[in-house]
């Protein structure tokens, strides 16, 4: 069973992936958070850092793009394919409401004939330049049966695997995945398929694969695998057996590799309570002191915090 790990802007930075790569490895490939490209600005010092092979060793990183400018798309393409990249994931999924208000992400499947004349442009290039390119969308922008048309339009491009995170827009991350619509898409998509959305735990998976009549494969995993980072050991069915003590090596890996590039403290510590907000699930009764580390402000109270609950084994 493949596994892929989801794009999270601002937590699954090259740092955490390299650490999640280097003491849980088990990823078929890593999505980076969105690079928005600009006129004459492929992509920002910062974007180029977290997408460099050189902190990506080691691991199968697929880039993603967000615009609805395809020359943009393309003049970062080419970027992309000097640094040796050959798959490039378009985000057509992304809920912002900045972002959608400037056409792009699911804000880019409103105007169905520009999203065709864009994927016309980018999938010439892509051809021609023996590149693949992969498309992370939603159902649709306010309607679910949005996801009729939009499949017939992916259906005619050579989409090296569409995943689908079956809600719309105004759905955002919370509203149950419109399941219903994936299998639609099983029916009816001529390229290969992820299903993308909620899988927190192996029951999830089981369910889903029920729910479908097939065993998912491959799958997309976000949330549910920064809360649990042993979740892709779980799926495929490795021995659990230094689980705990890996979960500590993560976050001390994180921590440490964090404060080398990042200043001053509070900046460090906000990264680190953002992991907190995921990894709280598994430490139940832990609440209050969960609570104060959301609020610390120095690493002495911060490790004081943190190495008191990850000294308590984490729950099986
Ligand atoms: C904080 C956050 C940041 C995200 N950033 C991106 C992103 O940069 N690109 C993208 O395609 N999806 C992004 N997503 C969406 C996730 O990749 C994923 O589709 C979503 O969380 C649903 O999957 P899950 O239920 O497994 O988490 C983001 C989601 C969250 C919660």
């Amino acid at each position: 069973m493949k596994i892929y790990f989801a794009p999270l802007e601002g937590v699954t930075t090259y740092i955490y992936r390299k650490a999640y790569n280097e003491i849980y490895g088990h990823i078929d490939k890593f999505f980076s958070p969105f690079i928005s490209p600009a006129e004459n600005c492929p992509m920002t010092p910062r974007e180029r850092k977290d997408i460099d092979p050189e902190n990506n060793s080691g691991m199968t990183l697929v880039p993603q793009i967000l615009t609805c400018r395809s020359e943009h798309f393309i003049d970062t393409a080419k970027e992309l394919k000097t640094m040796g990249y050959r798959e490039i994931n378009l985000n057509l999924g992304c809920p912002s409401g900045t972002v959608c208000a400037k056409g792009k992400g699911a804000g880019f499947l409103q105007d169905t004939s520009a999203l065709q004349s864009f994927l016309d442009n980018i999938y010439a290039y892509s051809e021609s330049e023996n590149m693949q390119i992969s498309i992370k969308t939603r159902l649709g922008y306010s309607d679910p049966d949005e996801f009729y048309a939009l499949m017939e339009i992916f259906n005619a491009f050579p989409v090296s695997e569409l995943i689908v995170h079956p809600r719309i827009l105004p759905d955002m991350y919370k509203v149950e995945p419109r399941k219903e619509y994936f299998t639609y898409a099983l029916e009816h998509a001529k390229c290969p398929l992820v299903y993308n959305g909620n899988i927190f735990s192996c029951k999830d998976y089981d369910d889903l694969s029920g729910f479908f009549n097939s065993r998912l494969d491959p799958v997309m995993l976000g949330r549910g695998l920064i809360s649990d980072p042993s979740l892709t050991d779980k799926l495929k069915g490795h021995t659990l057996e230094t689980r705990f003590q890996k979960l500590r090596t993560l976050h001390d890996t994180v921590y440490h590799e964090y404060q080398k590039v990042m200043s001053p403290d509070i900046n460090v510590l906000y990264k680190m309570r953002e992991l907190w907000t995921y990894w709280q699930v598994l430490f139940d009764g832990k609440d209050r002191d969960i609570k104060r580390l959301m609020k610390v402000k120095k690493y002495a109270e911060y490790e004081d915090i943190a190495y008191r609950i990850l000294t308590l084994p984490a729950t099986p």
